[in-house]
């Protein structure tokens, strides 16, 4: 039996929750929100389309209820306010941390052996003080952000190709923000053959530029940041770990020298199964490429120091 917890019931936390009872992909399901019955109601309403798309997963819906999240296998975080048209994740660093520390440690009382996914915004600041806090080791807290960097990546260059996406590989490595994340054209392919064979560089630049900016465009497109893709994004990873799956999924892990870094929580590809991160990939990344993820890094520990401002760890 495996039980799933999702705490924050907004738009991302449901999304999640859906497409992880919808694709069966957890026996149970618990939903978690501090607004009086509105994981309750979404519970009810999602259990209420078990028939039509055919799927028999418990979801129980609570309001600050974690007794109800006992034992857990996995946790989905995705609690805290999102952005607004013309905000950067970082800016929502104040508010968010502040709520996430509460979260991890209520989480935790209840569901010590629980693998951790982290999809609140600053995504890679919110994962590394989840490792404060936490104190697990690290294989059992993972930041989301490139497992949805990565999709629209493969959206975009799917675009341009004319293809089906789900036969283009390819990866976005970095922090999860518009300037800082980094889509590695050199490693993406379509029906294994390099896209840079395929589409020309000023294409590739603009797929590139897309990729980066993929949550703002929505942002600014509908008042508030983007929820499908990345509730499904953070269902993805729940799978590859209920199912053992071993896939390789870019995602934001605390580092110890990978990567020429350490101390920070940052996306590289993960080899993710049963015990979380499994393992830390190195693809060899050309000088231009190495310059970028220092680059990256190095923007988020600007967040990352804002921490220790706000008195969280
Ligand atoms: C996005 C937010 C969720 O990229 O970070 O859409």
């Amino acid at each position: 039996m495996s039980k799933v917890t999702v705490v924050g019931a907004g738009n991302v936390g449901a999304t999640c929750v859906n497409v992880l009872a919808f694709r069966q992909i957890a026996d149970e399901v618990v939903m978690l929100d501090v607004k009086e019955g509105v994981a309750e109601g979404k519970a009810l309403d999602m259990t209420q389309t078990a028939t039509l798309l055919h799927f028999n997963t418990k979801i129980t819906g609570c309001t600050n209820d974690y007794e109800k999240t006992a034992d857990s296998d996995v946790v989905v975080i995705t609690s805290g306010v999102p952005r607004k048209p013309g905000m950067t994740r970082e800016e929502l660093i104040d508010v968010n941390a502040g709520i996430i520390k509460g979260v991890v440690e209520n989480v935790l009382r209840y569901s010590p052996n629980a693998i951790l996914v982290v999809v609140s915004n600053p995504m890679d600041t919110m994962a590394y003080l989840t490792c404060k806090i936490a104190g697990l080791p690290r294989n059992k807290v993972i930041g989301m952000g490139g497992t949805l960097d990565t999709a629209r990546f493969k959206c975009y260059l799917s675009k341009a190709l004319n293809a089906n996406p789900n036969e283009i590989e390819g990866l976005v490595i970095g922090a999860h923000g518009d300037t800082s994340m980094i889509p590695l054209v050199r490693y993406a392919s379509y029906k294994c053959r390099p896209v840079t064979e395929l589409l020309d560089k000023d294409t590739l630049d603009k797929i590139v530029s897309d990729t980066m900016l993929g949550g703002a465009t929505i942002t600014k497109m509908l008042g508030t940041s983007a929820w499908y893709a990345p509730g499904a994004a953070a269902a993805y990873l729940v799978e590859a770990i209920i199912h053992d799956e071993k896939k390789v999924i870019p995602c934001s892990i605390y580092l110890e020298g990978e990567y020429g870094q350490s101390d920070i929580c940052l996306g590289v590809p993960v080899l993710i199964g049963k015990n979380g991160a499994e393992q830390i990939l190195d693809y060899h990344l050309n000088a231009d490429e190495k310059e970028l993820f220092k680059k990256s890094a190095e923007s988020v520990r600007v967040t990352n120091a804002m921490l220790k401002d706000l008195g969280v760890i």
